[in-house]
């Protein structure tokens, strides 16, 4: 199967027809959907999407031209303003538009938007997509074998949902691909536009249009990592006056009705021991459903309790911060958390009255070994799992589908393979 380590980045069209060709191989019905493939963005394309912010959903697109495009709601013209304009490293235009929770439709340049979601009834969720070069931990960016997040990405787009949860972590090019790594050759690197088109833009760019996301912010995306692609085209905030990049964003809502889900930036939170400071700024975060009527989901890139084992065999998975702020602190409305930050697919209900923990850190970054399949009965921390499974080494997402008082949760793989289905009842997890 050599065709599939061909390079993304050299043939556009080839890397469609393939990942089209895959899709039927695995999905015929797919065929169907050819007429309404949407081809991966071209070199000096706009990229364009609907995303959920601090002051409701927002339309952006970034341009390498001068201007911002043309846009519609409702057949309306609005006009695109700057977020960013072009700066060191950053040859693009970032544009913005508020798009009211009602409207029915939304068109940048004439190409039609999903506008916000009515109703919540699928929602996709991944996260740990980039293709990791960092000293010496290299993964094959030119394969799609190697890092799939074009195939996830689009055979995502292919499942049509409300929303998609991008649980952190875009931004995965840090060092220099070494000279004679031929996997990784061409890379571009650093916190810079060429690295977040080859890294998040180009290979997302069919989802970015299918579909309206909530962006989380991973530790990848600090200020001192990839802090100024982030600021500029995916904050959830406003630009700051004087673009600096904020260090911690504050926790705001999703518009959408039900479930209600709110989005927190963890990022800092230490893992191996309680940092008194972040805790403080943590609690305050982990708070904020505190008089909201429940069901309520949080996103956060750290999960509070994961679970994978050493090399030795330890158990680990807690992160002390978090739990620390956690404890005593997590409204009892709150049903879910989504996270990524551990690369598996792990689906864990508590013994205890806690919050159901997702962590799907799936969608194309290098996997993490050592994740257990079945963790029933485990100690995480001051936490007793019920029901754990984990799902290693398989590339994919996780789609949340509401039921009948209930949320139907499938990983799947890179190909749409159902790898594992679970049921979310109130707090109680089930797993088939
Ligand atoms: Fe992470």
């Amino acid at each position: 199967m050599t065709s599939i380590d061909a390079n993304p980045y050299k043939s556009h069209i080839f890397v469609a027809a393939r990942g089209l060709a895959t899709k039927m191989l695995v999905m015929p019905g797919l065929a169907l959907a050819f007429l309404s493939w949407v081809e991966p963005a071209r070199a000096g394309d706009s990229y364009r999407w609907l995303q959920a912010t601090t002051r409701g959903w927002q339309a952006r697109a970034i341009t390498q031209t001068d201007a911002c495009p043309s846009a519609e709601i409702d057949g309306r013209p609005v006009a695109m303003t700057p977020r960013a304009r072009p700066g060191e490293g950053f040859p693009i235009v970032i544009c913005a538009v508020d798009v009211p929770k009602g409207a029915k439709s939304v068109a940048i340049d004439e190409a039609p938007l999903p506008p916000p979601p009515a109703r919540v009834d699928k929602i996709l969720v991944f996260g740990d997509t980039g293709c990791r070069l960092k000293s010496i931990f290299l993964q094959d960016c030119n394969s799609i074998r190697a890092w799939p997040f074009r195939l996830t990405a689009d055979m995502a787009a292919e499942f049509a949902p409300d929303l998609v949860i991008h649980v952190g972590d875009y931004h995965y090019r840090e060092s220099a691909c070494p000279p004679g790594m031929k996997g990784c050759a061409g890379s571009p690197h650093g916190d810079n536009w060429e690295t977040w088109k080859a890294d998040f833009f180009d290979p997302g760019a069919a989802l970015l249009r299918a579909a309206p996301w909530a962006m989380v912010r991973g530790n990848h995306e600090i200020c001192k990592r990839a802090g100024k692609g982030w600021t500029r085209a995916l904050s959830p905030l406003p630009p700051a006056e004087d673009e600096k990049c904020a260090e911690r964003e504050p926790a705001y809502r999703v518009d959408i009705d039900d479930p209600t889900l709110f989005i927190l930036d963890t990022t800092e939170a230490e893992e191996r021991t309680v940092v008194g400071e972040q805790a403080a700024f943590l609690r305050t975060q982990l708070a904020v459903a505190k008089n909201v009527p429940g069901p309520v989901w949080y996103a956060f890139h750290k999960p509070i309790f994961s679970l994978f084992r050493s090399r030795l065999g330890e158990t680990l998975g807690v992160n002390e911060t978090l739990a620390a702020a956690a404890h005593d602190m997590l409204p009892a409305s709150v049903q879910a958390i989504l996270s990524g930050h551990l690369h598996a697919f792990e689906a864990i209900g508590f013994r205890d009255d806690r919050p159901a923990q997702f962590v799907v850190g799936v969608g194309g970054t290098a996997m993490d070994p050592h994740i257990p399949a079945n963790f029933d009965g485990a100690t995480i921390g001051e936490a007793t799992v019920e029901h754990g499974r984990g799902i290693a080494a398989k590339f994919g997402f996780a789609i949340f589908e509401r039921g009948d008082g209930e949320w139907i949760v499938t990983n799947y793989d890179a190909h749409a393979e159902p790898l594992l289905r679970c049921h979310l009842r109130g707090r109680k997890l089930d797993c088939e």
